[in-house]
């Protein structure tokens, strides 16, 4: 399906660009008007159901049956051989848990297929005193097809190797490329604060990193695959897409957040302009000025 046909079944978006359509309103009611296996990559973090400003506690039994609603209508659209990346972390379950991991709550309501539990580790948060920090959240891998999925793990190997030169009979025992990055992923999170914001911070209170994003849809999409994310937020998802050559929709229910999303694609537009008319320029300059350049840093 391309964006043409999604945005016919859609509708007017809140706000469209090239490669961009971002739509506002509740996802479980515009999900209902995608076509069926349509949509080759799904990448989202719902509300946890902990108290943030976007959301109203529900009981835990109707979050899971409103997480068991979603997901469906999710796997309902994803292409054949797509993909579901789900973002979810902890919430505290009265007399069973300080804080249980959501997917352990959704697991059976998932009719996808799991291939993987990524750990994201981040290095900053609250201090325990009576329990280990917290230092992580879990995305969990989701395919519609346990035989037949996307998984291009060249476009996202770590070229972080020890011995990259180590040879085995002759022949390098590393991918030249790099190394796997395993499933723990040690990404930063995107912080705020006088001093510690992360350059890429936004007004959303809960933003995920631009790094962790682009690791996924490089691996689970091709280029020009339309990109899904029903609970858009501060738009990261529409970043990473842009900046890897996808298409990508958006839903938020927050016209506010809409508007954060709005100005970030702008400013990530302009920038890559401004890039690529650096990067011309440097092309232009003579081999000697760009040995200069090179050499002045
Ligand atoms: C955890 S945040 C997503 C943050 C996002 N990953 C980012 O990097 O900025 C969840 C978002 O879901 C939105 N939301 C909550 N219920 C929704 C619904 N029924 N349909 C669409 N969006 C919804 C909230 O407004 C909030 O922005």
């Amino acid at each position: 399906m391309s964006l043409q046909e999604l945005k016919e079944k859609l509708g007017i978006p809140y706000y469209e660009d090239e490669d961009i359509l971002i739509y506002s309103g509740d996802c479980l009611h515009l999900l209902d008007k995608v076509d069926p296996a349509s949509i080759p990559l799904t990448v989202t973090s719902p509300p946890y159901n902990i108290g943030k400003e976007y959301e109203k506690i529900l009981k835990t039994d109707d979050y899971v049956t409103w997480s068991s609603e979603w997901i469906s209508k999710i796997h309902r659209i994803t292409s054949e051989n797509g993909a579901f990346w789900l973002n979810l972390g902890y919430i505290p379950l009265d007399g069973k848990a300080k804080a249980i991991p959501l997917p352990y709550l959704i697991w059976q309501h998932v009719p996808f297929f799991l291939i993987q539990e990524v750990i994201w580790n981040y290095a900053a948060g609250v201090a325990g005193r009576l329990f280990f920090s917290p230092r992580n959240e879990k995305f969990l891998w989701y395919v519609k097809d346990s035989e037949n999925y996307t998984f291009n793990l060249d476009d996202v190997r770590d070229p972080n190797v020890k011995y990259p030169n180590q040879k085995k009979n002759g022949k390098l025992k590393c991918n030249p490329l790099g190394k796997n990055p395993t499933d723990v992923w040690q990404i930063a999170k995107v912080t705020s604060g006088k001093n510690r914001s992360s350059k890429e911070r936004t007004a959303h209170p809960a933003q995920f990193p631009i790094e962790l994003v682009k690791r996924i849809i490089l691996a689970s999409s091709n280029t020009g695959d339309i990109v899904l994310d029903p609970f858009l937020g501060s738009g990261s998802t529409l970043e990473a897409a842009i900046r890897t050559g996808r298409e990508a929709v958006g839903i938020d229910i927050e016209p506010q957040y809409l508007e954060i999303a709005i100005d970030r694609i702008k400013k990530v537009r302009e920038q890559i302009i401004l890039e690529k008319s650096q990067k011309s320029l440097f092309d232009e300059l003579s081999p000697r000025e760009n040995d200069y350049k090179l050499q002045a840093g």
